[in-house]
């Protein structure tokens, strides 16, 4: 156990903060984000990457875990935020964040969204749609501004991951075909106009990644093609953005450096440069899971406990798939504790389940607890601050938890629970009835 997790008198300490207090003090279900842990990521970040190499930048995906502290944080470290929606743009404007450190990346952003984002001024557009550029270029138009533009590409390579955060093979939603008749108009049409900046090109390729064998044929793939622009058109591009996807420690897995994915990504970038006769583009990348994942844990209050007999025990929380949906989503798998027993042996195998309707609602399969866990008692489950909170949903009409900030002992609200009203305050009872 490191030392941001660390077992004291029998209980859990997060972040120098006594786990079953907190869950006493803020009540279950409740999100817990470290804050020791989130700059200590975001050091190694500044280390092995922005410090390391001229013109970096690190712009966190906001998807991760959004809200309007997490922004403050990432303000004051100088760290860049990449952004998919009107949603997040509107925490972004809310936190005071600075527009040019925003990039704006998405499938299939709405007019309104690509109005929103011109009007504030944002850093970069990431397009990632075939009928994008007039949208843009109507709102840098209505706003007389000039956007910088960076096209994703879709490289064609499949990343080892599950299936369902792969995105860099062509059968994919996401980034723009590398078809001649269809990437090349694009650029073209990016070069020509008047109101867009080719600034660069962006990929990524998935999530939750090991190795980096993926990454480098995916970067060759997206320099050939910047080779194509400038041979066309003359144009170099000034920015290369390679994604996230830096896999974290869940159960079992070896969470490996960021420079274990970076140095040969650099060193493939420079070779390439050289060799298509182009200024190295500066390097950006967007880690959402591996800077805050394992900067959170979520609290339970143990339940109903039904044992079936010669089958299985079901332990129940006051929490589950409203709260984190990946073990549903991907067959995600997490660690945890009894944190009030987190001192005595854990020798007896159950399945922990939320409280939702749903037969899937299992958040750990053949979990380890002592045989004397009983309700009442707290479970902790471990690395759930990436795509936990920020894929939260009322299903149930159930509230999503609140968060709680953690800091060497000290603890406050980061986002406070919702409350019943706050869920059906929008519902309206029709006229028409
Ligand atoms: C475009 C883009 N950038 C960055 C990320 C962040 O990935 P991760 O959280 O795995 O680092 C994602 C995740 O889906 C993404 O789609």
């Amino acid at each position: 156990m490191d030392n941001i997790r660390e077992i004291r008198d029998g209980k859990l300490f997060f972040d120098g903060c006594d786990t079953v207090e907190l869950a006493r003090k803020y009540g279950t279900p409740l999100y817990v984000m470290s804050y020791s842990e989130i700059e200590k990521r975001l050091s190694e970040l500044k280390r092995d990457f922005t410090d390391k190499y001229k013109g970096a930048r690190v712009a966190y995906a906001s998807k991760a875990f959004c809200t309007v502290g997490m922004y403050e944080i990432l303000k004051r470290a100088g760290v860049c935020i990449d952004v998919v929606s009107g949603g997040e743009l509107y925490a972004a404007e809310k936190a005071g964040f600075p527009a040019e450190r925003v990039e704006f990346n998405g499938n299939n952003k709405l007019p309104s969204e690509v109005d929103q984002a011109v009007r504030y001024g944002v850093g970069r557009i990431i397009v990632d749609g075939l009928q994008e550029l007039p949208i843009i270029v109507e709102a840098c138009k209505k706003y007389n501004k000039k956007m910088n533009i960076m096209v994703r590409i879709t490289p064609g390579v499949a990343a080892s991951t599950h299936d369902y955060i792969v995105t860099g093979k062509k059968d994919s939603k996401f980034g723009i075909p590398l078809d001649e008749d269809v990437f090349l108009p694009i650029i073209k049409e990016i070069i020509d106009s008047e109101w867009l900046d080719l600034y660069g090109l962006h990929m990524h390729i998935g999530s939750q990644l090991f190795e980096n064998d993926a990454f480098l044929e995916a970067l060759d793939v997206l320099m050939d093609w910047a080779g194509r622009i400038k041979t066309e058109y003359g144009a170099e591009i000034k920015e290369v953005n390679f994604g996230g996807g830096f896999g974290v420690k869940y159960t079992n897995e070896e969470r490996k450096p960021y420079s274990f994915f970076l140095d040969p990504m650099m060193k493939r970038l420079e070779e390439r440069s050289n060799e298509i006769g182009i200024d190295m583009p500066a390097p950006v990348i967007e880690p959402g899971r591996s800077v805050v994942a394992e900067a959170g844990m979520t609290l339970y209050t143990i339940g109903q406990i039904k044992d079936i007999k010669g089958i299985r025990k079901y332990v129940s929380v006051d929490g589950g798939m409203g709260d984190n949906i990946r073990v549903a989503l991907y067959q995600a798998e997490y660690d945890g504790v009894i944190a009030n027993r987190a001192g005595e042996t854990a020798d007896e195998t159950v399945t922990v389940c939320g409280k939702y309707c749903e037969s899937g609602d299992i958040l750990l399969k053949d979990f380890k607890v002592p045989s004397s866990v009983s309700m009442g008692d707290i479970l902790a489950t471990y690395s759930t601050g990436a795509y936990g909170y920020s894929m939260a949903s009322n299903y149930n009409n159930n509230p999503v938890p609140g968060v709680v900030l953690v800091r060497d002992g000290k603890s406050d609200w980061m986002v406070k629970p919702q409350t019943y009203e706050q869920i059906v305050q929008n519902n309206v009872i029709p006229d028409i009835l």
